[in-house]
């Protein structure tokens, strides 16, 4: 048996993309989450594509019995923090929620992860780290880091800076990935994303459009300076982020300090481009039209890939087209 890693918020969208990719590259994971955004389905989902059971634990990672106990049934070799409250807008509302599970959720980990000897931790931090950046659309890790614009983002930036002081110590060896824009499904169609209510964000909004869930499609604004004047995202298709996952417990950081790597395609699309590219693979007209701007929103921002590729052996495989096509499958699957 491979590997024990715990996966914390493991039967969430991304989490359990990586629960799959995981198992194939030989690791067992062991999957913690609170179902507060996901549903214990999942569990059975990954299990018809994994053709396997996994060990599940129904529970709070603020919650340090249920972390002790994990830790004592199963020699763990390193956990994978996807454990978090992830809704922009909800955060304004709500900032003191999000620095309870996000940041609090964190402390616990850490504390017991250390008590219990398991020094290595892959973490899920995000590109709004970046916010608009001044100088180029492109960015690394060495761009520096913007004033948080909402208080989930300045989570993940104070997670980031906890995780640089524990590190310091010298117990803990850790990856930080900043994620861009994950979207797509697995191309089995057995799990995807299941956002709760309407969807903020752009893929499934347009999804659920296209399928009469939802009301059009809102293209939030078309003046501004990019070719076509909507704004730019780097998408991701979730198997290759999960895949980055994989190279990111295979990789051995330096003690004493974080290794930060971008995850993303390297390529920018604006919103437009997406919804062409939706219309192209699958044949479905998107209904939509432009509105006003969205408060809050940054103009352009793609990563700068060199540092993943260079040493993590990573890329991303799947374009535009795929995710756009992995996604209407899964939306096609929902009823
Ligand atoms: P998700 O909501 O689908 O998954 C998070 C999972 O954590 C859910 O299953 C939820 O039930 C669980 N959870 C939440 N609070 C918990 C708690 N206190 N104890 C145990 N489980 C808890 O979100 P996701 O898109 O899979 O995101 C995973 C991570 O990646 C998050 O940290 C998120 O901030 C980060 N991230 C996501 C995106 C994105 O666009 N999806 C982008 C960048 C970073
Ligand atoms: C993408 C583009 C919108 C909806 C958010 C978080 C970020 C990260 C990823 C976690 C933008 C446009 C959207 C719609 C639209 N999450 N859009 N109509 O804003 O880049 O990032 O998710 O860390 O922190 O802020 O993603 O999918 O909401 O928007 O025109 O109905 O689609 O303006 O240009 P965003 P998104």
């Amino acid at each position: 048996m491979g590997k024990k890693i715990l996966l914390t918020g493991g039967l969430g969208y991304i989490g359990s993309h990586t629960a799959v990719e995981l198992f194939h590259a030989g690791f067992q994971p062991i999957l913690l989450d609170n179902l507060s955004n996901s549903r214990v389905d999942v569990l059975d989902r990954i299990g018809e594509i994994i053709q396997q059971p996994l060990h599940f634990y129904l529970g709070d990672v603020r919650d340090g019995k249920i972390l002790r106990q994990i830790f004592s049934e199963h020699q763990i070799e390193g956990v994978i923090h996807f454990a978090a409250l992830k809704s922009v807008s909800e955060s304004v509302q709500q900032p003191l929620k999000y620095f309870d599970v996000n940041v609090s959720g964190l402390t616990q980990l850490l504390q017991v992860m250390q008590e219990s000897n398991v020094k290595k931790l892959v973490f899920s931090s995000s590109c709004t780290v970046y916010g608009q950046p001044t100088d180029n659309w492109e960015v690394s890790e060495n761009t520096p880091l913007q004033d948080p614009m909402s208080p989930y983002a300045r989570t993940k930036r104070m997670n980031e800076e906890m995780i640089q002081d524990v590190c310091h110590t010298g117990f803990l060896s850790a990856v930080i990935l900043r994620y861009f824009n994950p979207v797509g499904a697995h191309p089995s169609g057995l799990i995807g994303e299941l956002p709760l209510g309407v969807p903020a964000n752009l893929v499934p909004f347009l999804t659920q459009s296209v399928a009469g869930i939802r009301q059009p499609l809102t293209v939030f604004g078309n003046d501004y300076p990019t070719s076509d004047g909507t704004c730019i995202r780097d998408y991701i298709h979730v198997v290759d982020l999960a895949k980055a996952h994989v190279a990111a417990l295979n990789f051995n950081s330096k003690e004493h300090s974080p290794e930060v790597f971008n995850v993303g395609t390297g390529k920018g699309s604006t919103v437009l481009e997406v919804i062409s590219s939706f219309e192209k693979t699958t044949g479905l007209t998107v209904p939509f039209s432009i509105g006003p701007r969205r408060e809050g929103d940054i103009t352009a921002v793609y990563a700068n890939t060199e540092k993943i590729q260079r040493e993590l052996n990573w890329k991303s495989n799947y374009c535009l087209d795929d995710m756009m096509l992995h996604a209407w499958n899964w939306q096609k699957n929902q009823n």
